[in-house]
């Protein structure tokens, strides 16, 4: 995490697009309002950490030729299951022959196959894992990201993971948030019924430990059900936690109204949510959270992103990563894919990727977009927006800042870019920051 008090000042000057919200001070970008930020040449000073003007500074202690780039808001990845242990590339070959992942999971693959690893590694392995994900995250453009329980499958195991996520936080350049996901599969030997009173008995300690701001739960034919959602429910509003869940990814079950009436924050998946439910989910201060790399490469249907904008939806982008069904940390593979899913705009994944996904984290009023006053969370990138879904297996970041602290400098020629003194030690050769 940064310490954004000390950053030094930093005037961005002379962008060709500086990605700007409609007006100032929204939570959220709903429906049209995507459409229509505003892409236009600009710059950006930051003092202290902070957005100061949208002015050049030309007294600032660095100063970033933004010619010929564009300038948005960090990326702010809203749904990942990190820290996780390995990866499950023969189960994709599985997959890719046509076994179902429900049956995947049936024959003790699945995230029960992760929560062994997790519970086979040691601390030191998972977070080596996970603070290198981290840095191809952020060469990837995202500067805040949320964490997940969920591989623990045990009171004690899902602890740990909390734990790992807090600790990864303090070892990364991004901000973290903690979600405890601890209806994530039924742990073997339980049923659901009888780990949701475990879960009703951990709510205190998961408290305790700090820093979790949400309950996630798996709604599926293989995991839990809706009358559990419901009961997750209201252990996030006791809790005072935000409600999220996993809904409608493969199978439909009609989770999506229950979500609504248990006053989630938001819903994540929907390839198979019926298109029946989009009025009531566009009326919602419910975010429609879509997660197109897991959709992509595993689910046979597609949620209704292009509907869900045209009918006033909050829309979220966001990548997933774990090692099932989304084995990919980059935003602009979210971005590139959802564009293509689902007819999106470059505004409206950007949107969609940054002030939007702030909201679902709690996060709108500090992060997410570029205005007066927000954190220095910002991206400058070697071309235009369009290019980032239409060139999308490559990043298009050459200059992250963070809490206005240059946090990555792709290489020689970004760093060409920057005028100021501390700016050659943190080029990174390989493109990978440290
Ligand atoms: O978001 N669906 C549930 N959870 C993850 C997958 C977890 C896994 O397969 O390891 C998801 O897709
Ligand atoms: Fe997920």
């Amino acid at each position: 995490m940064t310490g954004a008090s000390c950053a030094p000042s930093v005037s961005i000057q002379g962008a060709a697009q500086l990605l700007r919200p409609p007006s100032d001070g929204l939570p959220h970008l709903r429906g049209a309002e995507l459409a229509a930020q505003t892409l236009d040449p600009g710059c950006v000073a930051v003092r202290a950490g902070r957005i100061a003007s949208l002015e050049a500074d030309p007294g600032a202690d660095v100063r970033i030729d933004a010619s010929g780039c564009a300038v948005v808001p960090g990326f702010v990845d809203c749904h990942t299951h990190l820290p996780f242990a390995g990866w499950r590339e023969r189960e994709y070959e599985q997959k890719l022959a046509g076994v179902p992942y429900e049956e995947i999971a049936r024959r003790g693959g699945g995230i029960a196959a992760s929560a062994r690893a997790l519970r086979e590694s040691d601390d030191e392995r998972v977070l080596a894992q996970s603070t290198g994900l981290a840095a191809e995250m952020l060469a990837a453009g995202t500067t805040t990201f949320e964490c997940k329980s969920g591989y623990g499958l045990s009171r004690h195991g899902e602890l740990r993971a909390l734990s790992l996520a807090r600790e990864l936080g303090h070892r990364v350049r991004q901000r973290t948030t903690s979600t405890a996901l601890l209806a994530h599969a039924v742990p073997p030997g339980q049923t659901a019924d009888g780990w949701m009173d475990v879960v009703r008995g951990m709510i205190g300690e998961v408290l305790a430990l700090g820093g979790v701001t949400a309950l996630d739960i798996f709604v599926e034919s293989i995991a839990f059900s809706n009358s559990h959602l419901e009961a997750m429910g209201e252990l996030a509003r006791g809790a005072g936690l935000a409600l999220r869940c996993h809904v409608e990814q493969f199978a439909t079950h009609g989770s999506v109204p229950v979500a609504l009436s248990a006053g989630a924050r938001s819903v994540d998946h929907l390839s198979a949510m019926p298109a029946s439910d989009i009025p009531a989910l566009a009326r919602a201060q419910c975010a429609a959270v879509l997660l197109p790399i897991a959709e992509f490469l595993g689910a046979e249907r597609r949620a209704p992103g292009r509907a869900l904008i045209d009918a006033g939806a909050l829309v979220v982008l966001a990548t997933d990563a774990n090692p099932g069904t989304a084995p990919s940390v980059s935003m602009p593979v979210a971005i590139g894919l959802g564009a293509r899913l689902y007819g999106l705009s470059a505004r409206e994944t950007l949107g969609a990727a940054t002030l939007n996904a702030a909201w679902v984290l709690g996060l709108e009023r500090d992060s997410g977009s570029i205005e007066v006053g927000k954190r220095g969370d910002l991206l400058v990138l070697d071309g235009p927006v369009e290019a980032i879904a239409y060139r999308f297996a490559r990043s298009p970041v050459a200059i992250a800042l963070i809490g206005g602290e240059l946090a990555y400098v792709r290489d020689e020629r970004a760093a060409a870019r920057i005028t100021g003194a501390a700016v050659a030690p943190r080029i990174t050769g390989a493109g990978v920051a440290p």
